[in-house]
């Protein structure tokens, strides 16, 4: 039976518990309302650790004025029931005030693959991420965590947060878990009207289209504004659609020996979608 924990000092009492057994630790990070996508990390974590902690915290310091903060799905009970063939050792559940207490003045600024895409629109928000993961990796001081590639960008921060502060955790990347129409799992699409649902698996069909054809050889500027044109004509406001390098998330200088990935946001109506996938190489597509 799954503990659900509130306090830091009570994680770090079961942490060093396990610590003096020589028990491995992992965790999984989450904003809760879980769904496949999160199970699939709390699996992968299961495979690779003793222990398992899942953290459910709806980040308050990630949302900025005027974000959906107030309506995000929070949903506990049905949370720990959809964890429970999981068996996690621990839910961490705190409290806004446990993770900022007041007074609480500290943000964690990450360079690197923070600057561009989600920061265009969202400038607080890996500054958010990074700041609530460092706190939660300090307060469990995991041997591993898992992270979604559908966060691709927010994947690459917290690698480079771990790295940058040595942080003695390794970070695990698990593919992202898609609808069987390939929308990608996202506690936001409950937002989606009918007419809207409808629509948005062209954002996986597009992108998966747009990576086909560039690891074919096709020009990127080309290949994407014509996949720009396919999900505007199909009602997407899009934020960005774009190739980017796939480890530094850097403007590509050479499609032919850089590994790629092609990432996405567009709204639908007043809900925001992202998504990516990676672009095949040359070579793969030959196969
Ligand atoms: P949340 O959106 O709840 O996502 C928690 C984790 O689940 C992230 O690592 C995310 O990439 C992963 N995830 C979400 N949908 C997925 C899918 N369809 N397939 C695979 N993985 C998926 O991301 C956050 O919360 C927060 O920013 C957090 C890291 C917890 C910090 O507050």
């Amino acid at each position: 039976m799954s503990q659900t924990v509130r306090q830091i000092a009570e994680l770090r009492n079961s942490v060093r518990r396990w610590r003096r057994k020589g028990e491995s630790i992992a965790m999984v990070p989450t904003m809760g309302a879980l769904h496949a996508g999160h199970l699939a990390l709390v699996e992968a974590a299961r495979q690779s650790a003793d222990r398992i902690i899942v953290t459910i915290f709806v980040n308050p310091a990630q949302f900025a004025e005027g974000e959906d903060l107030g309506r995000y799905p929070r949903a506990e009970a049905g949370d720990l029931e959809k964890l429970r063939p999981f068996d996690p050792d621990i839910v961490f559940a705190p409290s806004a005030e446990e993770i900022y207490p007041q007074g609480f003045d500290t943000a964690i600024s990450v360079g690197g693959p923070s600057s561009g895409l989600e920061s265009d629109t969202r400038p607080q928000f890996f500054t958010g991420v990074a700041t609530v993961v460092t706190k939660l990796l300090l307060a469990g001081l995991p041997d591993l965590a898992t992270f979604g590639e559908k966060d691709y960008q927010q994947l690459l921060v917290v690698k480079k947060l771990v790295r940058d502060l040595n942080i003695p955790t390794t970070i695990i990347a698990c593919p992202t878990i898609r609808e069987p129409d390939g929308l990608a799992l996202s506690s936001r699409n409950a937002y989606l009207s009918a007419d809207e649902r409808a629509a948005a698996p062209l954002l996986f069909e597009t992108l998966g289209k747009l990576a086909g054809q560039i690891g074919g050889g096709a020009a990127i500027d080309d290949a994407t504004a014509q996949a720009t044109g396919d999900l505007e004509r199909a009602g997407f406001d899009i934020d960005y659609l774009t190739v980017r390098n796939a480890r530094t998330l850097e403007p590509v200088s050479d499609p032919a020996t850089e590994p790629l990935r092609a990432l996405v946001a567009a709204r639908l109506g007043s809900t925001r979608l992202i998504d990516n996938v990676a672009v095949p190489r040359n070579s793969d597509a030959d196969k």
